[in-house]
């Protein structure tokens, strides 16, 4: 889902303490899976997207504004025990306010066990489907984002874009993300931050999706590092009581069990084909996402957190309380029951290398070589 309408002021509050997000094992993407830093122990994604995405008069086509679900110490402590209930180690954030300290709700987060993995865009601040470009104002905002959240241990790593491809005749517009991926990951090195902050690219279920995965994986042969570190792919094939064949998850297995780094569901939940079916999302997917495609696939984001207009909100807030929709009930009693194989990464020997690059032709228009030139912040700023 793209953000169409955000809403609401950021409120800060409180000041650093001795973190838990100093001492939470740092989670790192290794082969095909990730896995926790303390002990080698292997890493299921079970997490929930955490964003306001509601406009108050019921119109997505008011100015709108974003919020940062990470200001608010109040609500992430009001949210987070809610989260635990239904298993959460992930949230995904899509709209950070690089100017606010996140220590508050990061040290929660930590301290209860749940990371996060953030966008680097904000709505108004991402590349253009139709008209893209890698620019210097984009550069500062997804520096900026890093900066704010590199010294968490807590964050797994960043999208350099979302569903940025969504119609076929957008394709040109990867090699603009793609040189954003290259560039985020030249910063985090330039800075020393910590290299396992992976950049990765969340993309939509779309036609072109083969190429778009093999072109963010592949490493043209100039030497730059310009591969994404894990591959978000929002998905919503899979409605109401669907199975692995119908849904394509199967053939989706199938296809990335060859793939070099970490993919998971970077947004499911499909909210469709449930007239005259069950009243809410029975979420029958968790038992094969967790169940028989765990060899290829870390686990998923479930769309979305607060009720909207789009109706796949897990809780309302009502009075500045928690109320679990139905959907949240049964995503809790489906994530009860799975228990994923996990694989220790002393066990595990990664085999998978990087795809070739797709061939250009009309239904693929970029090059993976060269990308479009890297931001350089000090030349442009004379
Ligand atoms: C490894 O450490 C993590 C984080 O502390 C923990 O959740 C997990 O259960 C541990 N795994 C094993 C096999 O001890
Ligand atoms: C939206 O609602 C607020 C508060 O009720 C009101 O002040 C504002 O004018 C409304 N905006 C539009 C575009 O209707
Ligand atoms: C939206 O914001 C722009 C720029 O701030 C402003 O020019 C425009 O009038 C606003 N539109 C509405 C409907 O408020
Ligand atoms: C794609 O097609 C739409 C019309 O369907 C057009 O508005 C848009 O500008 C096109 N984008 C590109 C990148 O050509
Ligand atoms: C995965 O599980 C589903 C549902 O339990 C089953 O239909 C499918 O055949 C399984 N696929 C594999 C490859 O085991």
């Amino acid at each position: 889902m793209k953000l169409s309408s955000v809403i609401g002021a950021a409120v800060l509050s409180g000041s650093a303490y001795a973190a838990s997000y100093d001492d939470i094992p740092v989670i790192k993407a290794y082969g095909q899976h990730f896995f926790y830093s303390n002990n080698g122990s292997q890493f299921y994604m079970k997490g929930v997207a955490y964003q306001q995405n509601f406009s108050p008069n019921g119109s997505t086509s008011t100015n709108v504004t974003y919020t940062d679900p990470l200001s608010s110490k109040a609500n992430c402590a009001r949210d987070i025990p809610f989260m635990k209930k239904i298993f959460t180690n992930i949230i995904r954030v899509y709209a950070i306010d690089p100017t606010v300290d996140h220590d508050d709700c990061m040290e929660l987060l930590a301290a209860n066990d749940i990371y996060v993995v953030a966008d680097l865009s904000e709505p108004t601040t991402s590349i253009n489907s139709d008209d893209p470009e890698w620019n210097l104002p984009l550069y500062e905002r997804y520096t900026s984002v890093v900066d704010s959240l590199q010294k968490y241990n807590n964050v797994i790593g960043f999208f350099a874009g979302n569903e940025v491809i969504e119609k076929a005749n957008q394709t040109a517009a990867s090699a603009f993300v793609k040189a954003a991926v290259r560039d985020t990951k030249a910063y985090i090195k330039s800075k020393g931050y910590r290299t396992t902050l992976g950049v990765g690219y969340a993309t939509a279920d779309v036609p072109s999706r083969d190429e778009l995965a093999h072109y963010f994986a592949c490493q043209p042969i100039d030497g730059t590092d310009t591969s994404i570190d894990f591959w978000g792919y929002n998905v919503y094939s899979w409605c109401g009581y669907s199975n692995y064949v119908a849904s394509s998850y199967g053939e989706r297995v199938q296809f990335f069990s060859d793939y070099p780094v970490p993919v998971f569901f970077a947004e499911y939940g499909c909210n469709d084909g449930i007239v005259g079916g069950p009243t809410h999302r029975p979420f029958t997917e968790v038992a094969v996402l967790y169940g028989n495609m765990t060899e290829v696939f870390s686990g998923g984001i479930v769309y979305q957190w607060f009720q909207s207009e789009n109706n796949y909100g897990l809780v309302q807030i009502e009075d500045n309380e928690v109320v679990p929709e139905p959907d949240y009930t049964s995503l809790m009693s489906q994530l009860a029951k799975v228990s994923p194989t996990i694989t220790a990464s002393s066990a595990y020997t990664p085999t998978n290398s990087a795809p070739a690059c797709p061939t250009t032709g009309a239904s693929w228009l970029p090059v993976a070589s060269p990308l479009p030139a890297a931001v350089n912040a000090e030349l442009c700023d004379f």
